[in-house]
């Protein structure tokens, strides 16, 4: 029995030290995680969210230090980048160490690692640090949803996505809605350059001023988990433009995702109407859950303009519309 005194943070970071899994708010999304160095645990990722085995998860650690130990080479304009934005939304893909098996990397010669900075995710990562006497210890976690389908950005959607799967000694943390919610900026650091894997609330722009280097633009790395279709609601996810929507009928199984300076169209289901796009981002995930709760047929999406997070929000619109 755990003791009064025992915060969920430390009843997470138990879990995890006796080999559970445990669902843990990130500041982009929530994750399901197991200790690194359990392949017996990270093989429950793959089995609870129906994840093929040789797509590669992110070992998040407690900081850049214990990044170190699972690098065996880290450019100087990564170095640059980890001063700048961890812990934060941001993952490196770096040349791996021994400490990166074959279970993390999906066999790969590099790893992928993340510093996350929400408070709870933090202090699991401590408290794990303290419990197994290991300060590079890593939570090895892809987001806490079935395989192809939406990430959640609360506890209650983790839930939902794979409750019915945990045992009843594995843990799922509540720190509410996720504060970005898209998922981190992954930048391939194992060349001379860095490559943009996956857009984030860390723009192009950022990565480019920080590095101090020009991005890159070809990579042999794989991120198989950036497949086309991705990120999917039941409902069928349409990408329109603000003109089109005046075409329109009145529809109640029709839902629409846009800024609030679009006008709902009569007759159709407003999902979110975000003032910005760092609004955007944090409520797309719910929306497009929101639509599949409703049982919509449809959802239609008017992507943000411009650049930055803007990037990111329709690099996921398009893989939910594929
Ligand atoms: O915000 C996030 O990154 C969340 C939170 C929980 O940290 N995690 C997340 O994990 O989105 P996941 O597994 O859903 O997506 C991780 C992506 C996958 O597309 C995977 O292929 C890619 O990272 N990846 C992992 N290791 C890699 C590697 N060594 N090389 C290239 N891509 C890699
Ligand atoms: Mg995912």
């Amino acid at each position: 029995m755990p003791s009064q005194e025992t915060t969920e943070p430390a009843r997470a970071a138990r879990a995890l030290a006796d080999g559970y899994l445990a669902v843990v708010p990130t500041e982009t999304v929530y994750g399901l995680g197991a200790r690194a160095d359990d392949p017996h645990a990270v093989a429950r990722i793959f089995a609870t969210k129906g994840r093929p085995a040789d797509h590669p998860l992110i070992a998040h650690v407690y900081n850049a230090d214990a990044a170190r130990a699972w690098a065996r080479h880290i450019p100087d304009y990564a170095e640059n980048l980890m001063r700048e934005f961890w812990p934060g939304p941001m993952t490196l893909v770096l040349p791996r160490s021994t400490r990166a098996a074959d279970y993390i990397t999906g066999g790969q010669d590099t790893v992928a690692v993340r510093v996350p900075g929400s408070p709870v995710a933090r202090e699991v990562l401590r408290a794990l640090g303290e419990l197994t006497a290991d300060s590079s210890i890593a939570i090895a976690a892809p987001s806490a949803n079935r395989f192809g389908r939406v990430s959640p950005t609360t506890a209650q959607h983790a839930q939902e996505e794979l409750g019915e799967l945990l045992s009843e000694n594995d843990v799922i943390l509540d720190a509410g809605p996720c504060v970005v919610g898209v998922e981190s900026t992954i930048i391939d650091c194992s060349g001379d350059a860095p490559v943009l894997l996956r857009p984030g609330k860390i723009t192009a722009d950022q990565i480019e001023a920080v590095g101090g280097v020009s991005l890159g633009s070809a990579s042999s790395t794989r991120a198989p988990g950036t497949l086309a279709s991705h990120y999917a609601p039941r409902a069928r996810v349409q990408i329109t433009d603000p003109e089109s929507l005046t075409e329109l009928g009145p529809d109640p199984t029709v839902g629409i995702i846009a800024l609030a300076s679009v006008p709902t169209p009569p007759g159709i289901v407003r999902l979110c109407a975000p003032h910005n796009d760092d609004e955007y981002a944090a409520s797309l995930y719910r929306a497009l859950r929101e639509a599949d709760s409703l049982e919509l047929t449809c959802v239609v999406a008017v992507p943000p303009e411009g650049v930055g997070l803007a990037e990111a929000i329709r690099d996921r619109l398009q893989r939910a519309a594929h």
